[in-house]
Formats: C-alpha cells, structure tokens, sequence
C-alpha cells in the first residue's frame, strides 16, 4: 500500500487486526469440543466463554474430568476445538495454520503441564531455555534467563540435573520457570502446585501472581481453594459448562461456594 493511498487510515497500516488497550489477552468463544462419536461421544467442553485480561487471572475448578485441562490445552493452541474460537492477542488461532499457531505458542504463552512435559535429554536450565532459542533468543542470553528463573524458584543447585534425577515437585517448578520466562502475555497453568508442599505452592502462586500484575493474562487450573484465593477470579466448571463465577474474596468463601455445588 502506497502512502498517497487516500484510502490508508494510520490504524488500517498499522495492523490486520488492531488490539485495543482494552482487548482481553485471551478470549474464549462458544467454545466446544467433543471426543468420540456415537455411543462413545463425550462433550468435554460444552460451549465456553471466557475472556481473561492484562493483569487478571482467573482459576478454573471443578471436578475430576469436567474439562479443565481440555479447556486450558484449547486456549493454548494444544489442541483444536469442535467449535467455537480461541482468540489469543486479537487473533483468531483458527484463522493461523498449524504453523502460525506454534508460532503464536512459543512468542506469546507460557504453558505449565499437568505432568510437566520436561524433555528427559535436557537439563532443568536447558529444558527452560529451549523454547526462548527456538523463539530466536540467542543461546546465551536463553541460558541466563534460565539461570534467573531457576534461582527465582530456589532451584539453582539443580539447574544442571535431569528430569529423572529431580524430585516431582522440582520438575513441577522447573516447568513452572519454563512458562515464566520471557515476556509472554498468557500464563496457562495446569494443577501448577500439584506436586509442591503448601509453602512451595504458596512462592509459586505469589510469582504467578506476580507476573499477571506486570502485565500478563492468567489462567490456573487447581482443586485448592487456598491457592484459587490468589486469582482475580474463579470459573467453576462441571461437565464442560461454567456453572458458577465468583470473585475470589478469601479461601473460606471459595469453599463455601464448592460446598454448596
Ligand atoms: N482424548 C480423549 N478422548 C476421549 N475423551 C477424552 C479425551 N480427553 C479428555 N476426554 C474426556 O473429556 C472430559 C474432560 O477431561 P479433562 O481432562 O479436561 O478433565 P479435567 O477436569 O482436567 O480432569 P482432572 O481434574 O482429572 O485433570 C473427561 O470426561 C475425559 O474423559
Ligand atoms: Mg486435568
């Protein structure tokens, strides 16, 4: 397009698809997804909508299977809903290609697994710096930044171990680190204290905390009301619908409101 183009607006050059400062990070829209068909069918998400912004996160709860990692791996770009849109930064990931979505991945989210998905042939600092340098990083700076966040989780006298000679809740925080690093707008973590004794749980929820107050979208799956009290909000999930949100006012008030479900 030609700058004497009378009909180039400055936004219209600016971008495809403008993001306003108001723009949810992550946006989901009757979201569904459906595994099976026939006898075998099952509804794991039921029509979800959600939208997380700058600065929020939010907890998702509910019962063993009622979608909570189904939810988190769509609006990761992990896995490709039934129907419905994931729109991450203004994008539509629908719209990317297997490619751009990957892309999108590695730039803009930081994704902590249920069961940690650490690569077993890296070390704790070589599994946290490998998607910066895929990303375009330079190795050095991707192995200080590693350094850095390991030391930030009190893990730096591992930092040159194995997966399988770290202990589960290490693995847990090293995955956690790996998510953390960079400036990545979206945070998904699934059960990210799981494995961690409750004052482990609680460091690793304040750094959680922390970087959706710097400027980044969260979303954490957790069956522990002390831990969703961290969050700006919590999504109650059962059988693939939001059933219930409430504001995060306190550990007691989230297990009253569990108990009366
Ligand atoms: N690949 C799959 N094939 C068939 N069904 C699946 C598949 N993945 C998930 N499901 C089903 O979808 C539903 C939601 O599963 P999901 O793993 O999202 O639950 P969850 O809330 O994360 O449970 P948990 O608390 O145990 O981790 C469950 O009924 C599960 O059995
Ligand atoms: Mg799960």
């Amino acid at each position: 397009m030609s700058s004497h183009d009378p009909s180039a607006s400055p936004s219209s050059q600016r971008s495809a698809t403008p993001l306003s400062v108001d723009a949810p990070v992550l946006e989901l829209r009757s979201l569904t997804r459906t595994h099976g068909t026939g006898i075998a069918e099952v509804h794991a998400l039921r029509g979800i909508n959600l939208s997380v912004h700058t600065g929020e996160l939010v907890a998702v709860m509910g019962p063993s299977g009622s979608g909570k990692s189904t939810l988190l791996t769509l609006a990761g770009g992990l896995d490709t809903a039934t129907g419905g849109q994931v729109i991450i930064e203004g994008q539509d990931i629908s719209a990317l290609g297997r490619k751009g979505v990957a892309a999108l991945r590695r730039r803009s989210v930081g994704y902590v697994f249920q069961d940690y998905n650490l690569i077993p042939a890296l070390t704790a600092a070589e599994n946290i710096a490998l998607p910066r340098e895929l990303d375009g990083v330079s190795v050095r700076k991707a192995r200080k930044e590693a350094r850095a966040a390991l030391e930030e989780m009190n893990l730096l006298q591992i930092a040159d171990r194995f997966p399988d000679e770290m202990s589960g809740g290490q693995q847990q925080r090293v995955a956690i680190a790996r998510a953390l690093v960079g400036d990545r707008r979206l945070v998904l973590a699934d059960e990210p204290t799981g494995a961690l004794d409750s004052e482990t749980g609680e460091t690793v929820l304040a750094l959680l905390r922390n970087r959706c107050d710097q400027g980044a979208a969260g979303v954490m799956v957790t069956h522990e009301p002390r831990y969703a009290a961290w969050a700006d909000r919590v999504v109650f999930l059962r059988d693939g619908s939001i059933v219930d949100q409430t504001l995060a006012t306190g550990a007691d008030s989230l297990l009253a409101a569990e108990g009366a479900k």
